[in-house]
């Protein structure tokens, strides 16, 4: 199989912004403590006609001008999301129309909570394989905060809006990403019901249970990533994980021995923004210089499904 490179990234990021003061006049929490148990200081909100499509749509928008792509080139557009603005039409379905992608093309939404991301490259770069059209929009967003239960203080604290998009190219002779990905279902742990289960589409969460989860999955998916592409530490460029909570990211850090100027961390502004959250990283580190072409990056997600995932993705 011919392997994808991303060639361009975006984001779109709500104007509005929460912060922990803001949330200590709704619930009983702190600023020390948010801050101090997750990282969490601000988190973007939609509001005032900001919408999912709005924020995606500019997204999607930043990546293909970052690629120097237009619209009529796109061979596949997939949205990862579990917070679309309507579920008939998907969210790919309407960039399709906002952006004026090719009709005669896949677009479709990807539900795989914070891994959503990075099973939207692994089947993007499958569906490439198959496409006359080279090039591909793979985009995780999310309008979290229209399913926040404002009196519960271990979930409404933690979630962000946002979304950020790649522009991706498949060529004979480049390596594959090597996707590892996997899920157990549990419906306990973290659980957002659809509209027909429930009056109240909220997000619950078992915090403590979750966060066992995640600084198990993290390591696993690292482990198997270096041994599918025979690499070692040393041949990754920057380590991308999925920004749920600092601490989970530090103890990966502290596990690996990573250096500061090979990892990033933006939960401080964002928040979990769940799909979005890896590629809005990716989009930041981009802007910054931080990557660029030839970068080799290991990118891990995980989340509710339970899902997990990694992959091994370069820059064009
Ligand atoms: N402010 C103040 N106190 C809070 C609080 C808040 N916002 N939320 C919970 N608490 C309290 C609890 O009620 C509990 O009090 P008690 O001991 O009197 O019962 C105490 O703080 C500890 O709660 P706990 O849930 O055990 O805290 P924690 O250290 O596990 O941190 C999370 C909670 C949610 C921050 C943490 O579990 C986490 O990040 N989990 C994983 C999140 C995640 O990855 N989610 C999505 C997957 S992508």
């Amino acid at each position: 199989m011919n392997g994808i490179k991303i060639r361009g990234t975006g984001r779109g990021v709500p104007a509005r912004t929460v912060t922990n003061q803001d949330l200590e006049r709704l619930v009983d929490t702190s600023d020390e403590w948010i801050a101090g148990r997750t990282g969490i200081r601000t988190r973007h909100h939609c509001a005032a006609g900001e919408t999912f499509t709005t924020i995606t749509a500019e997204a999607a928008r930043r990546a293909l001008e970052d690629a120097g792509i237009s619209p009529d080139r796109i061979g596949a557009c997939i949205v990862a999301t579990v917070t679309p603005e309507t579920m008939v039409p998907s969210a790919a379905c309407t960039l399709q129309r906002e952006l004026g992608l090719p009709e005669d093309i896949p677009c479709f939404d990807l539900s795989a909570a914070c891994t959503g991301f990075l099973f939207a490259l692994h089947t993007m770069e499958c569906l490439l394989n198959a496409s006359p059209r080279k090039f591909g929009l793979v985009v995780g967003a999310e309008n979290l905060s229209r399913c926040i239960d404002w009196t519960d203080r271990g979930t409404c604290i933690l979630f962000g809006d946002g979304a950020g998009a790649a522009v991706v190219e498949c060529r004979e002779g480049w390596p594959s990403i090597s996707a590892v990905m996997g899920c157990h279902g549990s419906g306990e742990l973290l659980r957002l019901p659809g509209p027909e289960t429930e009056n109240h589409s909220f997000i619950s969460m078992e915090g403590t249970r979750v966060f066992k989860f995640a600084v198990e999955a993290v390591p696993w998916c690292v482990d198997q990533m270096l041994k599918k592409t025979g690499r070692t530490m040393e041949d990754i460029d920057f380590f991308v994980f999925h920004q749920a909570n600092a601490r989970i990211i530090d103890l990966a850090v502290r596990k690996y021995h990573i250096p500061p100027e090979k990892y990033y961390k933006n939960i401080a502004e964002y928040g979990n923004t769940s799909a979005a959250s890896i590629p809005l990283v990716l989009s930041e580190l981009r802007e910054q210089g931080k990557i660029g072409p030839g970068s080799r990056i290991l990118a891990v997600g995980f989340g509710g499904g339970l899902t997990w995932g990694g992959c091994l993705v370069e820059f064009a």
